[in-house]
């Protein structure tokens, strides 16, 4: 598939086909996924590939109950709100495969030269640690799409990071940074409508 077109036909696919799927196409997707540029080429990553569905059913009562801790009001549009965010934040457990992103910390070449510690080097710049975790994701994304799977990037499950850490048995020294859900797509939503691309550019020449 031309790139172009994985580009134009990736969208969020959350409802799968109960199918399995083969464990080499998973790793592909994380092949080219790893194949991202990272900050100093520090390719920190750490991926989990989970098909086990007692786990995901667990990781995804760990996040609802996570989500259930957050303070809200009794009134039904904030219950309606909490649950649509549960729904988005927990569908992963029907998909067939979930591939959860973690990554160690970079050492910056500031960090060897600088009095100023790892963290308040990374928001100075920015964050590329999770900058090159996005990349690392569209390109799994992309990498889905080229081999005719459905795939949705989740940030949401990360308010229980710590825990779903410990389940997926990573090391205190992996930060969680998101999931990716993945399988057959059961439906494929409408394109979302995109914002007018000359609001968004301003050229200077
Ligand atoms: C950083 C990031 C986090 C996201 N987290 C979630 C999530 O937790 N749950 C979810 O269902 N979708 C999540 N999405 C998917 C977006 O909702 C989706 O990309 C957006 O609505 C546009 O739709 P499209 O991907 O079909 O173009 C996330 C996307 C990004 C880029």
């Amino acid at each position: 598939m031309e790139l172009k077109q994985a580009i134009e036909s990736r969208r969020s696919i959350r409802v799968y086909k109960k199918e399995p799927l083969p464990l080499s196409d998973l790793k592909e997707m994380v092949r080219l996924g790893r194949l991202a540029p990272s900050v100093a080429n520090s390719q920190p990553w750490k991926f989990v590939i989970v098909t086990n569905k007692k786990l995901l059913d667990d990781m995804a009562r760990k996040v609802a109950m996570q989500l259930e801790d957050i303070p809200a009001s009794k009134s039904r549009a904030a219950q309606n709100v909490k649950s649509q965010v549960e729904w988005f934040a927990t569908f992963f457990q029907d998909a067939p495969a979930l591939i959860a992103l973690a990554m160690e910390d970079y050492e910056s070449v500031l960090e060897k030269g600088v009095n100023m510690d790892h963290d308040d080097i990374n928001r100075l710049r920015n964050y590329p640690d999770i900058q090159s975790a996005g990349a690392c994701i569209q390109n799994m994304l992309l990498a889905a799409v080229d081999m005719d799977y459905g795939a949705c990037w989740l940030s949401a499950p990360m308010m229980a990071k710590e825990p779903l850490r410990e389940m997926l048995g990573l090391e205190e020294k992996y930060k969680l940074i998101a999931f990716v859900a993945v399988g057959k797509p059961e439906k494929i939503p409408a394109k979302k409508t995109a914002r007018d691309i000359d609001e968004m550019i301003k050229v200077i020449e």
